[in-house]
């Protein structure tokens, strides 16, 4: 073979076969130089009498992640990935995309224009660009549904599903799969496709029938699961012109659709959420080259709720876990909880009976500390009592190798208390999991003092393992994610006192985007749960927040929430959620013995209430360093509370909005609710200023 660089494609040819191969490490996106070097590559195809076909490949652990996403918002440069693309799909000789690895966005419309695709067993296919808030602007949309079908295309597109190899196959997308060498069967595939007759284009096969019926269902289904987003429902409007419309000009109008989206608030939020999880992985004043302890066995102290959701998530993710825990009795109902976990999942049909076999034979659990020995690390899950989480952790280390790292899962404790329980405070470090540990998405890994750039990055490399998005922050009291809420529950509760109902707060925040109103949240969680922090937090309390002592009236009514069939709401016994009559009485009464005197609330104050507090202290911990970025916070929320990603986070939400807009605002609540609550953050008057953004 004769090897030539082209830019970012290598060009090389067997006898009749020219080959193309993707060069664009790490994920051979579409920048520039690949769009060049593809260009020169069919110049060649198209020049050259000796060629009779080509064949594009990668090379890298992917096809293509798509087009380059750091080139959006600038002056795209040609040749565009559209021209590419029209003379693929026109080119008299025939092209084969050989796909190892993921095919994704443009990467996969690439392939969608050639005449041929043959895949690896484990390559993956994707139109992704839904959650960029945009949509495939390269003809995945006008040609996808003529290979695969309406349905399934549109599963791809509206809601960026993934599909394996194996379901690519089944339902057309590719043509086959390669068995061994899958450059050598592509370029024997292009060489078959180059006899007469053999060529067959996507753009030629019929558009497939979407009735307005189907269009009717199909809208409503993504109003439904994508609430307030714009691309999926465009999606919808995109397939029916599609499939009455002739091909090129359907093609344009993709085009053109795509463009426009791009120019989306939503579109900018979400492209902005993408790369903040990206950013949120690198962890402040720590070098790129800490290599994280490789952690095969995890040992998890503790066989509570968190523990078992803890070691659920480690198990899934592969890793051994002795599971300790001071009595044989908790120790079975734990085995028993996990063991039903898992037989939900098989039901469902997540998981086979095989994987679960698997999963549970490498949990074992004991009552001997002496367990946690030969552990690369253990995860202290206990109750939150300070004296009896640092005897645990000292009973820890005194059994664990000198390596282990130790963290715990306290969601408010004094961290630096905690690992002056230790003899490795390198070693030591907090990691927040979510309740349920195994299905929430964020975890917040939390700095100590002396925590080493080791520890920390294991601890990332860990959630990554997980599943999970970890943010790394500072050991503040309630760190970043509760602390955050707790301000804005303080102020819903606030909201209640001065006149608004639990169903009206939810509701504005639900019609905002939220999944589940505070109220509602809190029925979930469970009321005598939040009592219970409440009276943790007491001391550190505000007079009217002590005050504001609903929670704990609705206790003693013995309203614990959804679990006893009242809270802020009544539950049918189908689960069904209604107002009830006797909590707006049970308000009156609060608000009667207060002295305060019920008003209307618009509904705008309480959106506004609630996103100020969120915004004013996620500021505050920007500028005292416990959030390292503004994004890191966006990710929490986003992550960790459903704050809709279309709309960025809170912090994206009020750079969007304006600081100056945002400091007015406090200003004026801080005036009518109180400057112990609304006083703006410094760094909010200081950006607003210059006009200047809570995130970049
Ligand atoms: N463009 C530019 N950079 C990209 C990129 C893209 N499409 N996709 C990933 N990257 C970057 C990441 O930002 C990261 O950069 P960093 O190291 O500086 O942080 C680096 O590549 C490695 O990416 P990951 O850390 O995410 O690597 P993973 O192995 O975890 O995941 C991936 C790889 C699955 C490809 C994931 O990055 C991903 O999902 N990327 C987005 C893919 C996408 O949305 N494609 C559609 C683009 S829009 C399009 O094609 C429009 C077309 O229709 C016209």
């Amino acid at each position: 073979m004769n090897q030539h660089a082209k830019s970012a494609v290598l060009v090389s040819r067997t006898a009749t076969v020219l080959v193309a191969e993707i060069d664009n490490r790490p994920v051979n996106a579409l920048s520039h130089s690949v769009r060049a070097g593809l260009a020169a590559a069919l110049d060649e195809l198209e020049r050259d009498d000796g060629i009779e076909a080509m064949v594009i490949a990668s090379r890298g652990k992917l096809f293509s992640a798509g087009a380059d996403i750091t080139e959006f918002g600038s002056e795209m440069r040609e040749p565009f990935l559209g021209e590419i693309v029209a003379r693929l799909d026109s080119s008299p000789k025939p092209v084969v995309a050989a796909i190892a690895g993921r095919a994704m966005g443009g990467g996969l419309e690439l392939a969608l224009a050639c005449h041929g695709r043959i895949a690896n067993s484990d390559a993956g296919f994707a139109l992704p660009e839904v959650k960029l808030g945009i949509l495939p602007g390269s003809g995945g949309v006008v040609r996808l549904p003529r290979l695969v079908g309406v349905d399934p295309a549109l599963t791809m597109i509206a809601e960026g599903k993934e599909v394996s190899a194996a379901a690519a196959l089944d339902c057309g997308l590719i043509d086959r799969l390669a068995d061994a060498n899958l450059q050598e069967a592509a370029v024997s595939f292009a060489a078959e496709l180059a006899s007469p007759g053999a060529l067959r284009r996507a753009s030629t096969l019929p558009f497939p029938p979407f009735d307005r019926a189907q269009q009717e269902e199909a809208r409503k289904r993504y109003a439904k699961k994508y609430r307030g987003r714009e691309a999926p429902q465009r999606a919808v409007e995109l397939f029916a012109m599609a499939a009455v419309t002739p091909f090129e000009e359907a093609a344009r109008r993709e085009y053109e659709v795509c463009r426009e989206l791009l120019s989306t608030s939503q579109s900018r939020a979400l492209r902005y959420s993408f790369q903040a999880e990206k950013a949120a992985r690198k962890i402040e004043n720590i070098p790129d080259n800490v290599e994280p302890l490789d952690i095969a066995r995890a040992g998890v102290a503790g066989c509570g709720t968190m523990g078992r959701g803890i070691a659920i998530a480690l198990l899934d993710a592969g890793i051994d876990v002795a599971l300790y825990g001071r009595k044989e009795a908790s120790l079975a109902s734990a085995r028993e909880a996990i063991a039903k976990t898992y037989a939900s999942a098989v039901k469902r049909g997540r998981l086979t009976e095989d994987a679960v076999q698997g999963r549970l034979s490498r949990l074992a659990t004991t009552t001997d500390i002496s367990a946690m020995t030969g552990c690369d690390i253990v995860i202290e899950t206990i109750a939150e009592d300070l004296e009896a989480k640092r005897e645990l952790i000292s009973a820890i280390d005194n059994v664990a190798n000198d390596d282990t790292i130790i963290v715990t899962n306290t969601s408010f404790l004094d961290l630096e208390a905690l690992a002056t329980a230790t003899s490795r405070p390198k070693n030591f470090a907090g990691m927040h999991f979510f309740n349920p540990a195994n299905l929430m998405k964020l975890v917040e890994n939390v700095r100590a003092k002396n925590s080493s750039a080791k520890t920390l990055v294991t601890l990332s490399t860990l959630a990554q393992r997980l599943s999970k998005t970890a943010v790394t922050v500072g050991a503040a009291e309630g760190f970043v994610a509760n602390r955050m809420l707790s301000k804005r529950t303080r102020e819903a509760l606030f909201l209640l006192q001065d006149g608004a109902t639990p169903a009206q707060v939810d509701r504005v925040l639900t019609e905002f985007g939220f999944p589940v109103g505070p109220f509602a949240l809190a029925d979930m969680a469970g009321l005598d749960v939040l009592a219970a922090t409440r009276a943790a937090r007491f001391d550190g309390m505000s007079e009217r927040e002590r005050g504001a002592d609903i929670v704990e009236r609705l206790v003693e009514a013995g309203r614990l929430g959804r679990k006893s069939g009242e809270g802020y709401y009544r539950y049918a016994s189908d689960g069904r959620q209604s107002e009830d009559p006797s909590v707006a009485e049970l308000l009156e009464n609060h608000r009667r013995e207060r002295g305060i005197s019920a008003r209307q609330i618009a509904d705008e104050e309480v959106l506004e209430r609630c996103l100020l507090a969120l915004i004013n202290e996620g500021a505050n911990l920007v500028d005292t360093g416990t959030a390292a970025r503004g994004s890191d916070i966006d990710v929490v929320w986003t992550r960790g509370f459903g704050f809709p990603t279309h709309l960025g986070g809170p912090m994206f939400w009020a750079s969007e909005r304006g600081l100056p807009f945002i400091l007015d605002r406090l200003k004026h609540y801080s005036a009518t609710v109180g400057p112990e609550f609304f006083a703006p953050s410094e760094l909010i008057d200081r950006l607003a200023a210059e006009n200047g953004r809570l995130v970049g």
